[in-house]
């Protein structure tokens, strides 16, 4: 068994997917359901063939919730932004192994701006190009769809992404945590977990329907049956 880590996993809404004109509602529904997490998607329409959301909603958020908010950046020259999405309240901001030649200085000014720092591999992108900076980083991104969208299926290689993370961490008792993102629902939440995910990415699984918390508390239950498995 790769992992050592048992404790619950944390499930991250996925804004993208949200009603955005009933944003603050749905998250308070969340907040009571217990969830602890928001994942924000930021794209550029450069780095990835979309544009969602930036700054002035992250700081909008923060004003609206205390719920971390995990900013996924999909977007060129992440370094020019990582300021600014942290004076707006992000906690965590996780930038591409591919869209900046400088990853090493890019999550040393993500720390340095007070935020936990990741690094996102997209499917293409083989985990051993992290293996310098896997003692620095709070956590990694493993994709599970190749960003842009919402509502695309899960790609299973990500399972054997998390599990050679998994086991590398356990091998060099380094301590980040491990995300997951892109088609993760009920029917796969537990095979992300088993391979060793602590923080599951849900959009389209937890808004689609109209009751987004009473979905997150099923996400919730099939997720801690994974864990207790594995323990
Ligand atoms: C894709 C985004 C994901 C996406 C997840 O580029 O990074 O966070 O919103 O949504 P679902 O769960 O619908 O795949
Ligand atoms: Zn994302």
């Amino acid at each position: 068994m790769a992992t050592t880590r048992n404790h619950a996993p944390e499930i991250a809404p996925s804004i993208l997917a949200a009603d955005f004109s009933r944003l603050g509602e749905q998250i308070a529904a969340l907040k009571q359901a217990g969830c602890r997490m928001l994942h924000v998607d930021v794209m550029d329409g450069h780095f990835v063939p979309n544009i969602t959301v930036g700054v002035p909603v992250v700081a909008s958020l923060r004003q609206a919730t205390d719920l971390a908010l995990d900013c996924h950046l999909m977007i060129s020259e992440p370094d020019r932004y990582v300021e600014a999405f942290a004076e707006a309240g992000a906690d965590m901001i996780s930038v591409h192994q591919e869209a900046t030649p400088h990853l090493e200085r890019t999550l040393t000014a993500i720390r340095a701006a007070g935020c936990q720092a990741g690094a996102v591999l997209n499917p293409a992108t083989p985990v051993a190009t992290l293996s310098e900076v896997l003692e620095q980083v709070d956590f990694v991104l493993v994709m599970s769809v190749n960003p842009g969208f919402g509502g695309q299926k899960f790609l299973p290689r990500a399972l054997d992404k998390l599990s050679q993370l998994s086991a590398w961490r356990a091998d060099h008792g380094t301590d980040f945590r491990l995300e997951v993102d892109g088609g993760i629902g009920l029917e796969n939440i537990g095979d992300v977990i088993r391979a060793g995910a602590d923080i599951i990415v849900v959009g389209t699984s937890v808004f689609q329907g109209s009751d987004p918390a009473r979905r997150f508390v099923e996400l919730r239950r099939a997720a801690s049956l994974a864990t207790a498995e594995k323990a």
